[in-house]
């Protein structure tokens, strides 16, 4: 009795004894069901496994120390396992074989060429490789699981052709998460090496063209420029005789990433670990909004996000069909105002777009060796070629793509510094070119247009209206599920705006405070009526914003428009701003440094799901401690966001230049106040301002005043280059015991958000990484915007621009 217990724990030792420390195997051994490899540093793990609520057995790779089940490869995808009694082994060939009952191989690899003395391992890559045994990497991987891609990305994996073998690396999604046999939904790159096509990365729903990223520039994919720096992630593309591919790497080692095909919402996801969280936080999901649905406008046709409509034809294009176009059928696309006369080809020539996403390269040609003016002599000499443009952006370009046939799926991506020549006849050329030269021209062209303008929306109007009664309704047309309010009802409510109730003045109007019939509390938002907005735009731009939902933003109630008011109802919140909480010095309640670190953390979540999560991008533009309110728990809310991208005349683009610089002296960023760009980069600056005045207690225009022009940022900057960083901590938290880490990670990140140029400062996705990870992934910031006061830059501004800044002066004293 007590021996045979002794050798089955005997038995359970050298299996599993085995099993534990082994990275590899050789001919003569084998895993079964229960045993695994695991790679040198622990980090995944090689054996069965059964997905989800799958019963069958399955062979993979997958993450050892995360707790929620991440398998990354699978070699058996359509043939799972009933029972336990799999074996994998490689044989004396160098090929993998799954062998079911002992005898039926259910699943093997075939190698071209034949091992001598083959192992098998597992890598700390996730890679799985069949190597010799001798001549280790010396002679590369007979076979290598990264060649056969499933649904999962891993950081050096490739997306795209070996073009020298011939072989194709695609992804696919699991049917489902029970299933990993491939779903209907791929990801890929394509090119037509024979016909010199510029390769083009893809992402296909049942064999259709579903998501197109546009061709890699040298620096992102023209559909969406990489922000740089990239604190986190290193993508590239390249694209040689040899290979074309897609792929990422990862600045540190602990970071885990990677990027999934999710066939529940049609995404690729990038995914990170957050350990803090103990769970994977969706970085990037790709297709983000409407505009990333292939083709959308037709050919010819380029797609505005918040557009109204969505998709607009190419200056010197009109819609094929207007009908169809009216009725929001954009898919017959655009065709020429006037056709192109191929006689004359050589006086015909191009317009100039920038910050378009380019055309799908699937009709193109490439050429890596000519400059632009060779590409445009090229395009201009084939009368079938409608547009050209650099392939590379890098060094002031290089390389040539030209298109043939309709331009497909285009869209605007502001951010995007890549230009498009678009062909067009003499005759359209002709119209704007005299425009620019006599004033006189441009004074009667802009009264007749104005006239003929006028005439157009009256009677595109009366089209759309006539149309959409007839038209499905689709989404554009949704009824705004918003609450409309009388205005009566909110001059009730607010004691006809009277002063008392008046609670501040935000970038766009005042703000008062109300109470409805019912009790309800309520904060209405007066939008200054010098917003130049139609109320179309306006309805629109609401009915977007209530689609907004995220607990660290403020919840939109409903609205209200009636002659030239209006007004905006949202949440009441009765705990005031988080100014009045850290800057009052006579405050009973003293905001403790984890409720502090949590309002960080809460702000930056709010302002992510601002710039990249929701479906608009949205850039606040009047980032302040006074516009984060504070509910019950103290949990923070971003206030008056949503309207900022539209006002001020940007026409809906969510990055831009704008004349208006609307803001709050201090928080702004150098680049907005100067030149009026914002971006992303401008919030990320005021986030990086409130950081630093909520570590230290201090506001950032006080303290400047009494330090003769240092600025609060510039002193937080100078005690880090000292080591003594962790004195910016606000006086009365000194004595209380925090976690000095945490303090002193807040202030680094702060200092990377204030950095003079816009490019070095992370985006909020890296912002929250580095806020919640224990690792050295912080970097050092250069020095911040605005070191001294007297940097301020309005005396170097354009000072046509300076005129029209509206800067709210510090607020309180
Ligand atoms: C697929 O995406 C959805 C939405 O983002 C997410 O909730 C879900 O967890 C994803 N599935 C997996 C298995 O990652
Ligand atoms: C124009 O270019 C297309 C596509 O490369 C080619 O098929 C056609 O022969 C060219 N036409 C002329 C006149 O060169």
């Amino acid at each position: 009795m007590f021996s045979s217990l002794f050798y089955i724990a005997l038995l359970l030792f050298l299996l599993y004894g085995v099993s534990l420390a082994v990275d590899s195997i050789n001919p003569l051994q084998f895993i079964s069901d229960g045993e695994t490899l695991v790679s040198k540093e622990g980090v995944l793990e090689f054996g069965f496994f059964s997905p989800g609520n799958s019963k069958g057995r399955y062979v993979g790779v997958w993450y050892k120390k995360i707790p929620v089940q991440t398998v990354v490869w699978v070699a058996n995808r359509c043939s799972p396992l009933n029972d336990s009694s799999g074996l994998l082994m490689i044989n004396k060939k160098g090929n993998l074989v799954l062998l079911y009952q002992n005898k039926r191989v259910v699943w093997s690899t075939s190698l071209a060429k034949q091992a001598q003395k083959p192992i098998l391992q597992l890598l700390d890559s996730g890679n799985l490789v069949v190597q010799e045994e001798q001549n280790g990497n010396l002679e590369g991987y007979l076979w290598q699981s990264f060649d056969y891609p499933g649904n999962t990305m891993l950081p050096g994996m490739k997306l795209g052709w070996d073009l020298r073998k011939g072989f194709n690396r695609l992804f696919s999604a699991w049917r489902n998460w029970d299933d990993p046999c491939p779903g209907d939904f791929t990801w890929g790159i394509e090119i037509d090496v024979q016909q010199h096509t510029f390769p083009d990365i893809y992402m296909w729903k049942g064999g259709e063209k579903y998501h197109r990223a546009g061709p890699w520039n040298g620096l992102g994919t023209s559909g969406m420029p990489v922000s740089r720096p990239n604190y986190l992630y290193d993508f590239d593309v390249i694209y040689d005789e040899e290979e074309v591919y897609y792929t990422f790497n990862l600045k540190k080692k602990s970071l885990i990433t990677i990027e999934v095909l999710n066939q529940t919402t049609l995404t690729v996801q990038r995914l990170t670990w957050v350990e803090a969280v103990k769970n994977w936080q969706i970085y990037y999901s790709v297709p983000t909004d409407q505009c990333d649905n292939y083709g959308l406008c037709g050919g010819n046709g380029y797609c505005v996000i918040g557009g109204n409509p969505a998709c607009q034809c190419l200056k010197g294009f009109k819609p094929k069909s207007e009908e169809k176009w009216y009725s929001t059928d954009w898919s017959e696309g655009c065709v020429r105002n006037t056709p192109l006369d191929c006689e004359d080809k050589y006086k015909d020539g191009f317009v100039k777009f920038v910050g378009m996403k380019l055309p799908d390269t699937a009709y193109s040609r490439s050429n890596k060796s000519m400059n632009l003016k060779e590409c445009r002599a090229k395009c201009l000499s084939n009368c079938s070629c409608m547009a050209y443009a650099n392939s590379d952006i890098r060094n002031g370009g290089s390389g040539c793509i030209m298109w043939f046939g309709g331009l497909m799926d285009m869209r605007i991506v502001t951010s995007s510094e890549q230009a498009l020549y678009v062909r067009m006849p003499a005759s359209e050329l002709g119209k704007s070119s005299t425009k620019v030269r006599a004033v006189k021209v441009v004074a009667i062209i802009g009264l007749v247009s104005g006239v003929l303008l006028l005439g157009f929306f009256i009677w595109r109007k009366k089209f759309k209206e006539k149309y959409r009664k007839t038209a499905k309704y689709g989404e554009q047309e949704e009824d705004l599920e918003l609450p409309l309010f009388e205005l009566s009802t909110i001059i009730a409510a607010t004691s006809n705006f009277s002063l008392s109730n008046k609670l501040g003045q935000g970038g766009f109007g005042p703000v008062y405070k109300g109470t409805l019939d019912d009790g309800q509390e309520i904060a209405v938002k007066r939008l200054s009526i010098s917003s130049g907005q139609g109320i179309d735009e306006f309805k629109n731009e609401v009915t977007l914003i209530a689609k907004l939902q995220h607990r660290n933003l403020v919840k939109l109630l409903g609205f209200c428009i009636q002659g030239l008011e209006k007004l905006l109802v949202y949440e009441y919140m009765p705990n005031k701003s988080l100014d009045f909480f850290i800057f009052d010095q006579t405050q009973d309640i003293l905001l403790e440094w984890s409720k502090r670190f949590n309002i960080i953390c809460g702000i930056a979540r709010g302002l992510l799901y601002l710039h990249q999560d929701s479906r608009l991008r949205i850039i606040h533009r009047d980032l302040k401690t006074s516009n984060i309110l504070l509910d019950n728990e103290m949990n923070p809310k971003i206030s008056d966001f949503g309207l900022a991208r539209t006002f001020g005349g940007d026409d809906g683009k969510s990055e831009g230049k704008t004349k208006r610089v609307i803001g709050t002296h201090g928080y702004m960023a150098p680049e907005y106040v100067c030149n009026g760009r914002f971006s992303t980069k401008s919030d990320v600056f005021s986030f990086g301002v409130m950081v630093i005045e909520i570590v230290g207690g201090k506001r950032s225009t006080s303290f400047s005043l009494q330090n003769e022009g240092l600025t609060l940022t510039g002193h937080a900057w100078t005690l880090m280059q000292q080591g003594r960083a962790i004195e910016l901590l606000d006086s009365r938290l000194r004595d209380s015991h925090h976690d000095l880490q945490e303090v002193s990670r807040c202030i680094r990140v702060g200092l990377l958000c204030v950095q003079q140029r816009a490019a070095d400062r992370p985006s909020m996705f890296s912002v929250i990484v580095m806020l919640s990870s224990n690792s050295s992934l912080l970097p050092c910031p250069n020095r911040p915007g605005y070191f001294m006061e007297t940097e301020l830059p309005q005396r170097d501004c354009d000072p046509l621009l300076t005129n029209t800044i509206t800067i709210s002066g510090p607020e309180a004293r």
